[in-house]
Order: C-alpha cells, then sequence, then structure tokens
C-alpha cells in the first residue's frame, strides 16, 4: 500500500519523532510534511468544493448540541470523504499515521474525520480544546495547511498554549506544514486571519460506540 504513496516516503523519517512529540510534550509539527504536489493537488480539489458552493458555516457540538457560533469560530468547512482522489489520497495517509501512532504510542485510535476548512478575510477560532465535554473520543489533532502564498502579517497562525497557560507556539499555516497535538490536552486558537487561510484538520478518534450509545454520526 504504502508504495502507492510515494509522499510518504519520509514519513518513517518523522513518524518516530512525531510519535516522541507527543508522548512527551502533547504536540509536533513539520514543514513540508507533504509533497508541493500533493499539496497542490488538495488546493486544487478544495477550488473545487468551493465552486461547487459545498463549503458550510461550521459550527460547534455534534448533532442536537450543534449551533453556528460566529463569536467562536467564522471558518466555513467540508468533510472529506473517498469520492474524490485528492481527499481519498490524503485519508490513506492520515490511517498510515493512525497505525503508526497506535503501534508507538500503545494507543487504541480507531478512526479518523477530517474537514477542509476555509478562513475568509477576518476569520477566527477561538482558544479551545477539541475534544468535547464528558467524552474523550476525539485523542489526537492534526492540521494540514494548503496556503502557498502565506506571508508574516497575514495572520492566521495556529496558537498553542501551555496548559491552564501561556503560549507555547505560534505556526504559521503554511503550504506543507502539518501539525498534530494531544485534543484533550491542547488548547489552542486561530488568530483573525487577513488573507483566504485553507487547512485540513482531522481528529483521530477512540470507538466509543457502546450497545446503548451509537457514537454520534456528523
Ligand atoms: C479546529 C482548529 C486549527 C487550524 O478546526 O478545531 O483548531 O489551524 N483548527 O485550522
Ligand atoms: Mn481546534
Amino acid at each position: 500500500m504504502i508504495q502507492s504513496f510515494p509522499e510518504l516516503a519520509e514519513f518513517s523519517a518523522w513518524i518516530d519523532e512525531a510519535a516522541d512529540a507527543l508522548a512527551e510534550h502533547g504536540w509536533f509539527w513539520r514543514a513540508d510534511a507533504v509533497s508541493s504536489a500533493q499539496v497542490a493537488a488538495l488546493s486544487a480539489d478544495l477550488d473545487q468544493v468551493i465552486d461547487d458552493d459545498r463549503l458550510k458555516r461550521a459550527g460547534i457540538g455534534r448533532e442536537r448540541d450543534f449551533q453556528v457560533d460566529r463569536d467562536t469560530r467564522g471558518d466555513w468547512i467540508f468533510w472529506l470523504d473517498r469520492q474524490r482522489p485528492a481527499q481519498a489520497a490524503f485519508l490513506a495517509q492520515a490511517e498510515q499515521i493512525r497505525l503508526a501512532l497506535n503501534r508507538r504510542l500503545f494507543l487504541a485510535l480507531f478512526e479518523f474525520e477530517a474537514h477542509y476548512a476555509l478562513y475568509p478575510p477576518g476569520a477566527f477560532y477561538r482558544r479551545h480544546f477539541d475534544s468535547f465535554r464528558g467524552t474523550a473520543n476525539r485523542m489526537v489533532s492534526l492540521v494540514l495547511y494548503l496556503n502557498h502564498d502565506w506571508r508574516p502579517g497575514d495572520g492566521g497562525e495556529l496558537v498553542l498554549y501551555q496548559p491552564g497557560g501561556d503560549e507555547m507556539a505560534r505556526i504559521a499555516p503554511r503550504a506543507g506544514t502539518l501539525v498534530l497535538f494531544r485534543s484533550e490536552e491542547i488548547e489552542h486558537e486561530v488568530p483573525p486571519t487577513r488573507i483566504d487561510r485553507a487547512s485540513i484538520a482531522g481528529w483521530f478518534r477512540l470507538n466509543t460506540t457502546t450497545t446503548d450509545h451509537l457514537d454520534p454520526p456528523r
């Protein structure tokens, strides 16, 4: 399988480092984690999603708790599926990452879900954790950026916070940069962007399905 995803050629070089960083610090980032050809394919695919008018206002919470809250986040999203090759290839890579993290960190990550996100100028996502209250099902968050022309001053960095405290990292959302962090432990924020800001945000989840509780579909 892995041979059909040449972008993952260097994957073995950084996945150990990523697993160690997640275990020790709770987060990891890498520039150029994904080839520029693949970033271009994902960007073109996102453009098509936009042209087809398939982005939706992002909300907070799931199902009955779902609400659009413009004071919290201002991005537009599209949940990835395997219908189109660029999305399928990316999801196949996420599957490699999932298996590798399970092996190295003794986790039981069960599945991966991800969406494109487009932040128009002025949009932001206030400081938050990714795992929902009382349901520890999102364990590791992943973000991949698709912004070829990002420059300092364009805003929309990813700001990570120390537990309960101060800023500990500010990551430029440049095309090809990948970030992984522990969903329940790392509080983070996207300050306002001045340009259209494109990313894929995804989550490796535990299987929380039991007989009397079907883990909610999106
Ligand atoms: C999220 C999120 C960060 C980013 O979607 O939950 O925090 O940099 N995204 O896009
Ligand atoms: Mn988040």
